[in-house]
This record gives structure tokens, C-alpha cells and sequence, in this order.
């Protein structure tokens, strides 16, 4: 038997493979699929923080108290009664999901300011969630915004949330930072327990036709990852939290490199919408196969052998990669 388990926020895992957050994950049948196929735990789908301060009313007094400005980037989101879930809901869904299988179950926020809506983290704790999942989703557009300004808004995030409770934390941040290595310990330091890497920003394409900016979503590809294995190897053993990959995890092979540079988990959801919920089996099967062939006996043994700093100049080595790749390129 090969023994695939892993530690994920100090929650033992049978195996590494992890439903991330997505609408798949709205139904608790897709989610007892799920554990039947192998996975070794989920990510709920997310509560939008619009849609808790919505249900608490702050909204409606943000629209007729507050500033126009607010009011006008109100009528942006789309119609909160379009969301399946609304956040009472969602807690009564995390309990009858826990009721209904063995495997963690992970709630997850979605939402970017430090307000009251934060105290909905503690019902999702209250309902059995085996950790919290915040999903930073934050494209800062203003020109007077510096880059230390927008670190110290997450950092008060994620200390306010730290404070009201006690499961686990993730969090699941975009890969636009200047300095990812040092905000990335400026997280952990606020006792962050995982860091899940990296958000894919959805990307607007241009109708030429209708002369309109048009919402794009594409699925990944297993060439999303090399991002992902990127920094994990960076970050693996230089910061304090477990790593997560979430983008791009499509085959046995990418499960594998982004446990060799280190993750503890691999995330996934756009195979799981193109090649079905069953196609977890084939991945579980295929990477204790791949051990096995390989004189493995569990997977811990191959976690972060191909860490980036077995060199200790990582910046040089990374220069060096850059110049090499250039020069290996040949044109006719
Ligand atoms: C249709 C769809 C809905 C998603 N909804 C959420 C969400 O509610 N919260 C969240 O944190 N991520 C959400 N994601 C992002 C995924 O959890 C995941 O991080 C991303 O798709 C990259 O992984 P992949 O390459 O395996 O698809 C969604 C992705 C898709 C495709």
C-alpha cells in the first residue's frame, strides 16, 4: 500500500487532491461523489462578503447613508437573489455536508474589506467547518493606492479575522504582489496557517461588435501551473504555513511536480468541470501508480525534493534561468 496522506492546516488528509471552491460544490451529491471518487478534502464555494453584508442589512444602509460612490459600485454586482446560497443557507448546507461525509470540509470567504461582515467567519466555524478559506479577490485600480497600503489592508483583514476564530485559516491571494516572498511571511506572522496559490483574475475580453467589455471565463490548463510551481518552490521551508496549488491541476503529473516543490495540497476544479467528478479516481490511482513505479513508499517522501533553494542564491538562480532560456532560443 502506498501511503499518499498529507497534512493540510494541520488536518490529516488521506490524500493530497482537494476540491477547490467552485459552484461543483453547491451540491452536497456532487460532494458525497466526491469523497466516493477519493478526494482528500473540499472547499465549499464561497460567501461573498456583499452578500453577507446584504443579508445584514449594512447594505441597504451603506445605499441610502453612505456616499453615491458606494451606491454606484453597489449596481455593479449582479443581483445578490442570483446567488444559490444565501449566508444563512450556507450554514445550514456546512452542517448537513458534515453530516453527510467524512472528509474536511473547508468554508470559504470571498471578500476584501475589515468590517462586520467578517464576523460571519465565526458561523461558518460554529457549523463543524474544518477550516476557513479567505479568498482575497482584489484588483487595486487607484493610482494614489501604494503597494504598502494595499499589503497593510489585507494584513488588518486577516488580523480581524484571525481574532474571531479558532479552526484553521487559509488564504488565497493573486500572484500580483511586488514583494510575494515577503508578504507571504507577513501572513504567516499574523497566523495564517496555508497560503493557496494563486487566484486566477478573471480576464474581460472587448467586443468589437457590440463595442462592449465582455466578462471571459476560460477553464486552466495544465500550463496555469508553472506559475504555481514557481513560487511554492520558492516559498517551500522559507515561510511558516502549508502551500496549497490551486490553478491548473489537471493530471497525475502536476499533482506530482507541485508536491515535488513543495505543496501540501494540490486544488482543483476545472478538471473536475470538464472531466467529471469520477476523474478524481483516475488521479488518486495514477499517482499511487506512479510511486509505486517509482520505489516510493508514500508521498512525503517526495515532498519538496525539487525545492527551489537547494540553492542558496535563489534571486542569481533566477536571473541565470532567465538569461539561460533566452539564449537557448534558436530562430531560422
Ligand atoms: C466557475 C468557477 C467558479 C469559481 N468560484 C469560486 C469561488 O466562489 N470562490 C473561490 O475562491 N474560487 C472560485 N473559483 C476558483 C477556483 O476555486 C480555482 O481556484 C480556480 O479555478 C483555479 O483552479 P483550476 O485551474 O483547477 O480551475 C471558481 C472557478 C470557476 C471556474
Amino acid at each position: 500500500m502506498i501511503d499518499l496522506s498529507t497534512e493540510y492546516l494541520g488536518i490529516k488528509l488521506k490524500n493530497p487532491l482537494v476540491a477547490s471552491s467552485s459552484p461543483l460544490c453547491e451540491d452536497i451529491e456532487n460532494i458525497k461523489q466526491m469523497e466516493k471518487n477519493g478526494i482528500g478534502a473540499v472547499v465549499l464555494h464561497s460567501i461573498f462578503e456583499e452578500q453577507v453584508l446584504l443579508q445584514e442589512k449594512e447594505l441597504n444602509y451603506a445605499l441610502t447613508e453612505n456616499t453615491e460612490r458606494y451606491a454606484e459600485s453597489l449596481s455593479y454586482f449582479p443581483d445578490v437573489g442570483d446567488y444559490h446560497f444565501a449566508p444563512e443557507e450556507y450554514v445550514k448546507y456546512l452542517k448537513m455536508v458534515k453530516k453527510a461525509v467524512n472528509i474536511p470540509i473547508i468554508g470559504s470567504l470571498n471578500g476584501i474589506s475589515n468590517s462586520g461582515w467578517l464576523r460571519y467567519s465565526k458561523k461558518i466555524e460554529e457549523a463543524g467547518a474544518d477550516g476557513l478559506e479567505l479568498n482575497i479577490y482584489y484588483i487595486p485600480t487607484r493610482a494614489d493606492l501604494s503597494c504598502q497600503m494595499v499589503e497593510e489592508t489585507y494584513l488588518e483583514l486577516v488580523k480581524e479575522l484571525r481574532k474571531n476564530i479558532k479552526i484553521p485559516l487559509a488564504i488565497k491571494l493573486g500572484p500580483y504582489f511586488n514583494s510575494t516572498a515577503h508578504f507571504s511571511e507577513k501572513l504567516a506572522e499574523e497566523g495564517v496557517d496555508g497560503l493557496v496559490l494563486f487566484n486566477r483574475f478573471y480576464q474581460p475580453d472587448i467586443d468589437l461588435v457590440e463595442m462592449s467589455v465582455v466578462p471571459n471565463l476560460e477553464l486552466s490548463t495544465s500550463s496555469t501551473l508553472r506559475l504555481r510551481l514557481r513560487w511554492i518552490g520558492i516559498l517551500y521551508n522559507k515561510i511558516k504555513t502549508d502551500l496549497a496549488v490551486t490553478g491548473g491541476i489537471h493530471t497525475v503529473d502536476d499533482i506530482l511536480k507541485s508536491i515535488m516543490v513543495g505543496a501540501n495540497v494540490t486544488m482543483m476544479t476545472s478538471v473536475l468541470l470538464e472531466k467529471g467528478i469520477t476523474y478524481i479516481e483516475t488521479l488518486v490511482k495514477g499517482t499511487e501508480e506512479w510511486l509505486r513505479r517509482h520505489n516510493y513508499q508514500s508521498i512525503g517522501e517526495i515532498r519538496g525534493i525539487l525545492k527551489e533553494h537547494k540553492v542558496k542564491e535563489t534571486d542569481a538562480f533566477e536571473r541565470a534561468n532567465y538569461m539561460r532560456v533566452l539564449h537557448s532560443y534558436h530562430y531560422e
